[in-house]
């Protein structure tokens, strides 16, 4: 069974870090399926019923982003908006289609993990910032499980940083 990656970058021509991750997984198209949200949406117009559709057919969701303003880019939060709506994703008996399907997040952040600490610059910690998409995969019943996360994405930009991350999100999505 392949894992589905969601990936919501609204300027993956230009990215470093997410663009390498996808490059990567793009080897291993018997593994991994990419849906890139604004590639197949450059107008915004989510096609409700075809995403729903494709969630179905999959256990393994990773919703792969850049952290944007201390959540996802805005794509994302009109996906959750729109796709995950009653009768399909809770709230009746033929709702809860995520149910015990295994869900997870892939972030790269700007910022590095002691901007991120209790005592660091945010004095929030990254669990706490991710807090609205544990509840929502908790209540559409979903299996969710701890993120992947590349601290200092805008500052640590050297080829062997960026391989390092690459290595460990690898490693991430294989044992997911
Ligand atoms: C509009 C915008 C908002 C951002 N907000 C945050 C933020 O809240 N926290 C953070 O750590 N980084 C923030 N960043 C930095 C991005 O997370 C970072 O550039 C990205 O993860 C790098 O990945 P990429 O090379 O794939 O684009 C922001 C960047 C942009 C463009």
């Amino acid at each position: 069974m392949k894992t589905l990656i969601i990936l919501t970058h609204p300027n993956i021509e230009n990215s470093v870090t997410n663009k390498r991750w996808i490059e990567e997984l793009e080897k291993y198209p018997n593994n991994f399926d990419i849906h890139q949200l604004y590639k197949v949406y450059p107008d915004e117009k989510i096609k409700v019923i075809a995403e729903q559709k494709l969630m179905e057919k999959y256990n393994k969701i990773i919703f792969q982003f850049p952290l944007y303003w201390f959540s996802s880019p805005p794509l994302l939060k009109k996906w959750f908006d729109e796709v995950l709506i009653y009768g399909w994703a809770f709230g009746s008996k033929s709702g809860y289609k995520l149910e015990n399907k295994k869900i997870g997040l892939a972030i790269s952040a700007g910022a590095t993990e002691d901007n991120y600490s209790l005592k660091g610059e945010y004095k929030h910690t990254l669990k706490e910032i991710l807090v609205p998409f544990e509840l929502t995969f908790k209540y559409v019943k979903a299996n969710y499980h701890p993120y992947f996360v590349n601290y200092g994405a805008d500052s640590d930009t050297q080829s062997e940083v960026i391989e390092e991350s690459t290595r460990k999100y690898f490693f991430f999505v294989n044992a997911f």
